[in-house]
């Protein structure tokens, strides 16, 4: 069975930047805060009538595509993930396979938040491990900034994210997967790809970090908002006025519970994928976190005692973009000539649902 490799990666983010002091114009907020909380300076967001999660998919796609020297004739699998998908349904998946001018081959799409990245890469390991396809592209985009709460209101999750688009090319490497490698083996040993995924959830808190509405939970998940009597028998709770004029609308996030759960499931599953191939935190030449923000990444390094060349971080220029910000980061590493043959390369997430997970690949 061959192991799957990245063939091609792109990225894409929106020409319109952000920075901490245009946002102090719309919400009671500074530059030093924000910098001080969450390490970020500026980010993206997407031009209304011009950008959304779907064009801005394709644009890292298309690069993504390039870099592999592969057609779109050639793909015959597309995975989109997203959290901010362009219409409630259909997914971007046949939105992307529609732009790219594709028919015919599956599009799946897969939420799973800030893990949706590992998760997505996790399922396309599978259907190439197994010969099922040759040439997948994976597509991660995010348009936060059209569903965020810019009032002083919203302020404490509003300032984090930003939006953008990441994009690989799976292949098959064409070698044998080898069984586990043993304890002591070398990490220039020559079986390449990726080694293992690993993905994890717990929903016992699912709503730290959410955003409920619009959503057809007519209310049993928040029963003390739920009215006395229903307005009507039945229908009509999905969208209704008083829902608009509610808050809830808006993603919700308890910072500090996040964070503590954080700093504990980052190294956890780095750990897990470490030791299920044999290797240690020294074998790493980089660890790509989800770019939550920069506080969690330093702590997770701390806590690993990794050096700051092990450890990739640029949410400083793009904020935190959810299921793109792992493959944001891959390829800006990779332009930047931190990624070379051979490395071998974490990718770890946590976030929403809860939800966290790692890839570890030999590039
Ligand atoms: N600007 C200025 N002040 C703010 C802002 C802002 N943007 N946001 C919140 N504040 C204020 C609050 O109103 C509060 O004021 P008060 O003391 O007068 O009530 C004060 O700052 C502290 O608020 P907290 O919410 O307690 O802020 P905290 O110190 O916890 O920092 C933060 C918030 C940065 C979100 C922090 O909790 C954190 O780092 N959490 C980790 C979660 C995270 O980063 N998630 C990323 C997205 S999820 C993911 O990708 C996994």
């Amino acid at each position: 069975m061959p192991r799957t490799k990245i063939a091609g990666i792109g990225m894409y983010v929106p020409k319109n930047v952000v920075t901490n002091n245009d946002l102090t114009r719309v919400m009671d907020t500074s530059d030093e805060w924000i910098q001080e909380r969450t390490g970020i300076k500026e980010r993206h967001y997407a031009i209304p009538f011009e950008d959304t999660t779907t064009t801005m998919g394709v644009e890292a796609a298309k690069i993504a595509l390039e870099r592999a020297g592969v057609s779109t004739s050639e793909i015959d699998f597309i995975i989109f993930t997203t959290i901010s998908p362009d219409y409630y349904f259909p997914g971007c998946g046949v939105l992307a396979q529609r732009a790219l001018g594709i028919s015919d081959i599956g599009a799946l799409d897969i939420r799973n938040q800030c893990s949706g990245f590992i998760y997505a890469l996790s399922v396309g390991d599978q259907f190439i491990k197994t010969g099922m396809y040759k040439n997948i592209l994976l597509i991660a985009a995010e348009t936060h900034s059209y569903g965020l709460d810019f009032s002083t209101r919203g302020r404490n999750v509003s300032v984090i994210f930003g939006d953008g688009a990441g994009a690989v090319v799976l292949q098959p490497t064409g070698a044998e997967l080898d069984e586990a490698p043993s304890p002591g083996v070398s990490p220039s040993s020559p079986s390449r790809g990726i080694l293992s995924t690993h993905l994890h959830s717990d929903g016992s808190e699912a709503e730290m970090l959410s955003m409920i509405n619009p959503g057809f939970h007519a209310g049993k998940f928040a029963p003390e908002k739920k009215p006395a009597k229903p307005a009507q028998p039945y229908g009509g709770l999905f969208i209704t006025k008083q829902l608009l004029e509610k808050e809830d609308i808006y993603p919700y996030m308890d910072g500090p519970a996040v964070f503590k759960k954080a700093i504990i499931k980052f190294p956890e599953v780095i750990l897990e994928a470490l030791t299920a191939n044999h290797l240690q935190t020294s074998d790493l030449r980089l660890l790509i976190p989800h770019q939550a923000n920069l506080r969690i990444s330093q702590m997770v390094q701390h806590k690993l005692k990794l050096r700051d060349d092990q450890v990739y971080n640029n949410i400083d220029k793009y904020g935190n973009t959810t299921a793109a910000s792992i493959p944001i980061a891959l390829c800006e590493a990779w332009e930047n000539g931190k990624v070379k043959d051979n490395d071998i390369i974490c990718l770890a997430a946590f976030g929403s649902g809860f939800t966290w997970a790692s890839a570890l690949i030999r590039w």
